[in-house]
């Protein structure tokens, strides 16, 4: 696909990058965010591990191409061994980084792309075996950002001057590697002088909306209003929504999405009232073996994430019983369009074939 000539840079994080010295992975700290942008390196494999897992890197395709670098940059360190041993340990930590989050199906799938590169070259040199696993890595990131520009060219052209979009979760360029899903569309919208209002939940419980997508927006110098989760109903009864951006961490072959805990409440709210729901992903978020939402394990989280975190005291009775499952799934009946790298896809869906 051509593009016009875009500067998305307005809104543009490094978000995930190699140290100077190429010996550790740097991200922006998105546990930290907004009130304060600190880049880590992280080397070891306990803290390549934890990134993931505690969200300080976080969005469906961002955590893919980090696990993609956190790979090469533990193999890296692993002291002089045989090959098989090599290769063992590093497909060992493979699997560990795997089940760190397990509803975001690009973890499993760059995951995989680095497995199939450390098992094709076994036998080679240490120094080629490295060189290949880090040129993959690199060829992921470069990928999901024209991926990324793509979408956010399809999904322009569902949105006009003036008109309202409600967002939840954070699908933008911190989510990505560079430009964002759902969030693309309304920054190269705020590129080419169109004006949107944008209402985003602030997405309990980890407030990724009030953290992330406020954040990236305000830098954006997006028009952008931060409401209560359960303010979505009254902002699209008063007609202030004319559609809705959310991204996905796996879609199924019929289109069921799973997205962020809220998205399929959402879904439902923006149906009631005749909204359309758009959901934003890369073709690397969409499961063919996955026949339907139903197959889909949703991530489950600590409880001290509703009863505790971003408070300054505990909110519940201390043993509160909690439930918090990070991710539901939408019913492709309630998605208006899924917007891919590849066009704007109306339902019936089916995602039979990944390339979409
Ligand atoms: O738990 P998170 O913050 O990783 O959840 C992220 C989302 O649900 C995003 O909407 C999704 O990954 C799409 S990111 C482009």
């Amino acid at each position: 696909m051509e593009f016009a000539t875009t500067n998305l840079e307005s809104c543009y994080h490094e978000n995930i990058s190699l140290s100077a010295d190429g010996t550790a992975v740097v991200i922006l700290d998105q546990t930290l965010l907004p009130n304060e942008e600190r880049l880590i390196e992280l080397r070891g494999a306990d803290e390549l591990y934890e990134a993931i897992y505690s969200l300080r890197i976080r969005g469906a395709p961002a955590i893919g191409i980090f696990a993609a670098y956190a790979l090469y940059i533990f193999a890296l360190g692993l002291p002089p061994c045989e090959p098989a041993a090599f290769r063992e340990q590093t497909l060992g930590f493979s699997a560990r980084l795997c089940s760190a989050r397990p509803t975001a199906v690009n973890l499993a799938r760059q995951l995989q792309r680095m497995e199939t590169i450390v098992r094709k070259h076994g036998n080679a040199p240490r120094a080629d075996q490295l060189a290949a696993m880090k040129g993959e890595a690199e060829a992921i990131r470069c990928e999901d950002i024209e991926m990324c520009r793509a979408i956010s060219e399809h999904g322009l052209t569902l949105i006009g001057e003036g008109q309202g979009v409600l967002t939840h979760c954070n699908a933008g360029p911190l989510a990505t590697s560079r430009y964002g899903t759902g969030l693309g569309a309304i920054l190269l919208a705020r590129e080419r002088g169109i004006n949107l209002r944008v209402y985003c939940d602030e997405t309990r419980p980890l407030l990724q909306g009030a953290r992330l997508t406020v954040y990236e927006l305000m830098k954006a110098g997006v028009d952008c209003t931060l409401i209560c989760d359960n303010m979505a109903s009254i902002v699209m009864k008063e007609g202030k929504i004319d559609a809705v951006f959310v991204g996905a961490d796996r879609v199924a072959r019929n289109g069921d999405a799973a997205n962020k805990i809220g998205t399929s409440g959402v879904a439902i709210l923006a149906k009631h009232y005749g909204i359309p729901f758009y959901v934003f992903c890369p073709s690397s978020t969409i499961d063919p073996d996955c026949a339907s939402g139903g197959e889909i394990v949703i991530e489950q989280r600590p409880p001290q994430e509703i009863s505790q975190l971003y408070f300054e005291k505990p909110i519940a009775p201390a043993g509160a019983k909690c439930y918090n499952p990070a991710f539901d799934v939408t019913d492709s009946s309630l998605i208006s369009a899924i917007v891919t790298e590849g066009g704007v896809h109306r339902g019936p869906y089916d995602f039979s074939d990944k390339e979409q």
